[in-house]
């Protein structure tokens, strides 16, 4: 049958990784269904870590343009959308082809280390990395993509590993983002075609490639993405999570998401995504992730992209407070430039929230949801809990003397401090018999995050 290959884009079909170690032994733990696997306890790292930062980097990131710029070839290819076919029209002569992009990638700036130290300095505990996107173009070697990936075409370096071995070098956790599907993979097309009956882009390319990932790089994290067109039964999503639970090195550490079949998501596999930027209303009872980009418009880095559509550092904490009170885990996006420079105001948003995890940090990591949520008093109140400690964020300096929560049971232990002062008790008077104090606050200089945290000791 004749594939609809592309020049500069041809998988050898005579490639194959045998398909090591996924059906496992007879000791395993988890056997490769969902009950099995939904039952394993998720590695407390993850939960401890409250913060990661998640960066969307590929070809795409060249023509850098338009609304979720990392989704460029579609449109422009199939879904036509106007924007990016002028886009193309105007600036590239007839002919060019997506695939022409990829000589672009220069990323002739990117330092890994660089990279890695404002990561660090954003006090995430994570880094959750493209290692390939849609579009099928590997940010490493991967034998299967031969032709398209970051060692044979464009930066000619191994992005994934020179990441990897930064982000480790800081004491970060490496979560590496995978996506199942790749729009144009002509084994994939193949398999589409069959309804998804035959498994060739599965056997070919996508378990060898994940086993493949795993064995080199030894990920704390995979994030499963581009699942949604085929069932799990087509991605084999059950035997790989087996191997990698039981058999794989990783396999005491690694933490997965839920995007691993059609129908999954929310329901299936390790914490739970559901959908991009999910806000549970009330208390979700399974470990969670919220993924949230600086540009409200795109996940890859964009060159149109404006001011205005950025969330600033308040909207940022603001977001972060909401879903940790919330059980969540929050993964904040950047996209880097082609050239491998991480934009200044990117920088900065990230900068700024390592600031304020400085001083306010203790009322984040390794924190649980308190019995309640969230209250209104003058300001929007979140809660968070640790030991025997509660930790109140408030978002906006409260106007008014005395500020007032009503939640708190005091009692004669009770003691509150903010946290911007540690050393110094603040006065409070409870509001009736069984609940709420009343806090005389310090007077606060202006917080660039505009938000602050009370240390509420001896309450219930
Ligand atoms: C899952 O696998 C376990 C162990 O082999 C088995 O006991 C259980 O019945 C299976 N559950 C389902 C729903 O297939
Ligand atoms: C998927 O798993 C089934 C059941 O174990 C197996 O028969 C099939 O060969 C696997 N497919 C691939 C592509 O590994
Ligand atoms: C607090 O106020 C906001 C905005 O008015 C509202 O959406 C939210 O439900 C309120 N929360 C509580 C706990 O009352
Ligand atoms: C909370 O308790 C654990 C063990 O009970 C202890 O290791 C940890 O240091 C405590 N954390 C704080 C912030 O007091």
């Amino acid at each position: 049958m004749p594939l609809p290959m592309q020049p500069s884009y041809i998988t050898p079909l005579i490639y194959l990784i045998p398909l090591l170690m996924l059906g496992s032994g007879c000791t395993a733990r988890y056997a490769a269904n969902w009950t099995s696997l939904d039952a394993r306890p998720l590695p407390k790292w993850f939960d401890e870590a409250k913060i990661g930062i998640f960066v969307h980097w590929g070809v795409f990131s060249v023509p850098g343009f338009g609304q979720y710029s990392e989704w460029f070839w579609y449109w422009w290819q199939s879904q036509k959308r106007p924007e990016e076919v002028e886009f193309m029209q105007k600036n590239y002569p007839p002919g060019f082809k997506y695939t022409d992009f990829a000589p672009d990638f220069h990323a002739e700036f990117f330092d890994p280390d660089s990279w890695a130290e404002i990561f660090k300095a954003s006090g995430a505990r994570y880094v959750v990395f493209t290692s390939k996107h849609h579009e099928g173009f590997t940010n490493w070697p991967s034998a299967g993509s031969w032709n398209w990936n970051s060692v044979d075409v464009g930066p000619h370096r191994d992005l994934v590993g020179e990441l990897a071995t930064a982000v480790r070098k800081r004491s970060l956790r490496l979560g590496l983002y995978h996506s199942l599907y790749e729009w144009y993979h002509p084994l994939f097309l193949l398999d589409q075609a069959s309804g998804f009956k035959t498994q060739n882009f599965v056997a070919r390319k996508t378990l060898p490639e994940l086993v493949n990932l795993v064995m080199a790089y030894k990920p704390d994290l995979i994030w499963s993405d581009g699942d949604w067109d085929a069932p799990d039964t087509y991605w084999n999503s059950t035997q790989f999570l087996a191997w990698l639970y039981n058999d794989s090195p990783v396999k005491d550490v690694v933490v997965t998401n839920d995007r691993w079949g059609k129908g999954c998501y929310c329901k299936h596999g390790g914490y739970y995504n559901c959908a991009d930027r999910y806000m549970p209303g009330e208390l979700p009872d399974h470990k969670w992730e919220k993924c949230q980009s600086i540009d409200t418009r795109s996940w890859g880095y964009r060159r149109d992209m404006k001011l205005s559509e950025l969330m600033d550092l308040p909207s940022i904490i603001k977001d972060m407070v909401y879903v940790v009170a919330m059980g969540g885990n929050y993964l904040l996006n950047i996209g880097p430039m082609a050239d491998g420079m991480i934009a200044p105001v990117f920088e900065e948003r990230l900068r700024g929230l390592g600031a304020w995890l400085g001083i306010n940090g203790e009322a984040v990591y390794a924190s649980k949801p308190w019995r309640v949520q969230t209250e209104n008093s003058t300001v929007t109140v979140w809660y968070t809990a640790k030991n025997n400690t509660v930790y109140a964020i408030i978002l906006g300096w409260p106007a008014k003397q005395p500020f007032q929560l009503t939640t708190p049971r005091t009692s004669g232990a009770t003691k509150v401090t903010l946290m911007d002062y540690p050393d110094v008790p603040l006065k409070w008077a409870p509001v009736t018999q069984t609940a709420g104090l009343m806090i005389v606050m310090p007077t606060m200089p202006v917080s660039p995050g505009n938000a602050w945290s009370l240390k509420l000791e001896g309450v219930v």
